[in-house]
């Protein structure tokens, strides 16, 4: 007999990983519920997407962070609570985290993160710091207020960085030209978005991830950003010309005025330059693909595939 399953709320379903959480919920049969804003209304594309979850059995709740008499009916439906709201509005989960202190029943509380531990980036270079100053004090909040939790370190989604080899703001594969940072040999980890849902999704009922940081890190997608290129260019049968960009240069460009484009820049600095999704040992109490070997996550050559 399987076990009882969670109830889960998703906060943020129409967002970009806010989906695959939502999907996971729905295959792992977890009874799930989703968060509709009222201004969903306005825009059909949010509107075709939770009709989508609807048809698949979820429960849509109206409510918002900025309305804590329904965002209390909601929670008071649910045991778990994964958020994945967007990182420009992190600090509004303070809101949620005083109703979920309020509300009194939530089992595990999931806040948007899904990158890197910022936990383990104090050091991060303006302007990109403040997403990680943002998830820390979201932390923070989550443990004073003593709500069981677990949070969940993704690395780099694949639809960001590597299906254009980790081009800035693009999203296939270069045909002509690949900037390499530095000599493109840090290793990343590089995760796809479903296999992100599918893992942050296996903790909510796991004993095993209450009140601890998982870390998504699959083994066979540790590669450097010089190896994803090799593998690009063998399955392709293209030679692409290599850009190498060094570090000092590509320091110096971030100093410029404070710009979304330099915030992700300077996040790119600590992933492709720093290799800091993958310079630090990772137990396998705190390890999903040790956790969750059942997961069959995708492969980064597989990914790729799908480009050809
Ligand atoms: N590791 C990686 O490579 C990577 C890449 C991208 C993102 N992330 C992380 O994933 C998390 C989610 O990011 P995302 O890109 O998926 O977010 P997103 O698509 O930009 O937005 C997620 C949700 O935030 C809510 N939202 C946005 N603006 C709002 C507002 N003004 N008021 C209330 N709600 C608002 C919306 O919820 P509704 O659905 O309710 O409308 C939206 O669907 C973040 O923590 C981010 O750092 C990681």
């Amino acid at each position: 007999m399987e076990p009882i399953k969670s109830r889960v709320l998703v906060v943020g379903c129409t967002g970009y990983i806010g989906r695959l959480m939502a999907q996971a919920s729905l295959d792992l049969n977890h009874p799930t519920y989703l968060l509709v804003r009222p201004d969903v209304v306005h825009d059909i594309r949010r509107v075709e997407i939770v009709l989508g979850f609807k048809a698949q059995g979820a429960k849509l709740l109206e409510g918002s962070l900025d309305d804590n008499e329904s965002l209390l009916a909601a929670l008071k439906q649910v045991d778990v609570v994964v958020s994945a709201m967007a990182e420009n509005r992190l600090l509004s989960q303070l809101k949620l985290v005083e109703a979920i202190k309020q509300a009194g029943n939530i089992k595990r509380f999931l806040p948007s993160e899904f990158g890197m531990d910022p936990d383990r980036m104090h050091h991060a270079l303006k302007p990109g710091n403040h997403v990680f100053e943002s998830k820390r004090e979201v932390r923070r909040a989550v443990e004073a207020a003593g709500i069981p939790h677990t949070f969940v370190s993704a690395n780099c989604f694949a639809g960001y960085f590597l299906s254009s080899l980790a081009q800035f703001a693009q999203f296939m594969p270069p045909k002509e030209k690949v900037f390499i940072y530095g000599d493109g040999t840090a290793k990343v980890v590089w995760v796809v978005e479903a296999d992100v849902g599918r893992y942050a999704l296996s903790t909510v009922d796991d004993p095993r991830a209450v009140n601890k940081t998982i870390y998504i890190r699959p083994p066979a997608n540790v590669l450097s950003q010089k190896e994803v290129v090799e593998m690009w260019e063998e399955m392709s049968g293209v030679t692409l010309v290599k850009c190498h960009i060094p570090e000092e240069d590509f320091l110096r460009d971030l100093q410029g005025p404070p710009s979304p484009k330099n915030e992700a820049l300077s996040i790119f600095y600590h992933v492709f330059y720093k290799g800091e999704c993958s310079n630090f040992d990772i137990s396998d109490d705190v390890s999903a693909s040790h956790l969750y070997p059942h997961i069959d996550y995708m492969s980064a050559s597989s990914y790729l595939k799908r480009f050809l």
